[in-house]
């Protein structure tokens, strides 16, 4: 049966329409129950809106706690009795009560090779602190910011000519490989999140999980 997904954005949503992409040609098994956005304007909820997903705004700055912002979102995610939440640029910091709340069923993705770089800004960084290589990683979301448990990465070289921009570009274009192929894991119960470890087809991964390569499916 398709899992059903509900996906967090703030804005473009290029990796949101890489789900939709995959999904509709037949290599994601997933149902796309909504896209929650924190900002009007975010592109991603056009694309939600172009391919018949409900597209819903909740804005933040109605609320004058996160907790109650939280609680609002929380509501509406589970209205849609999502069995995997997707954070796909969602700018927001979320409460540890939300996050526990759906332990082992929240992935991230976030542009650095993990536990580097959290946090804003990653491309500059990286190329500030002259690292050869950058990339990006998809990870279990807890309590801590970026700091949940590695499932996928995929590794970028630094180029002498490249600046924040390019650099994001390339990680974009693998962000769009490697957030479908750990989804789809989980969507056939080969990924699972336990007592703060991954399991991929029942092995333990390592703390950086598994580094991507064209060959894997
Ligand atoms: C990506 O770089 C992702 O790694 C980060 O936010 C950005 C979202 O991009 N968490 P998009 O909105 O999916 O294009």
């Amino acid at each position: 049966m398709s899992l059903s997904v509900v996906v967090l954005i703030s804005g473009s949503g290029s990796n949101l329409q890489a789900l939709i992409d995959q999904s509709l040609e037949g290599k994601l098994d997933i149902t796309i129950k909504a896209v929650i956005s924190n900002k009007a304007d975010a592109f991603g909820l056009e694309r939600a809106k172009k391919a018949n997903i409900p597209a819903v705004f909740i804005d933040h700055k109605k609320f004058s706690t996160r907790e109650e912002f939280d609680a609002s979102l929380q509501y509406e995610i589970d209205q849609h009795k999502a069995e995997l939440v997707v954070l796909a640029g969602f700018m927001r910091i979320l409460t540890e009560g939300f996050t526990r709340h759906y332990d082992g069923k929240m992935l991230n993705i976030h542009p650095s090779l993990l536990p580097k770089f959290k946090g804003l800004n990653t491309h500059q960084r990286a190329i500030d602190a002259g690292d050869k290589e950058h990339g990006v990683s998809v990870h279990f979301v807890t309590g801590e910011l970026d700091a949940g448990a590695v499932v996928l990465q995929a590794v970028t070289e630094i180029e002498p000519s490249d600046d924040a921009e390019s650099l994001s570009k390339k990680v974009h274009n693998l962000e769009h490989k490697i957030y479908p192929l750990a989804i789809k894991w989980f969507s056939q119960k080969r990924l699972a999140y336990k007592s703060g470890k991954v399991m991929l087809d029942s092995e333990r991964l390592s703390d950086t999980g598994i580094r991507y390569q064209q060959d894997i499916h």
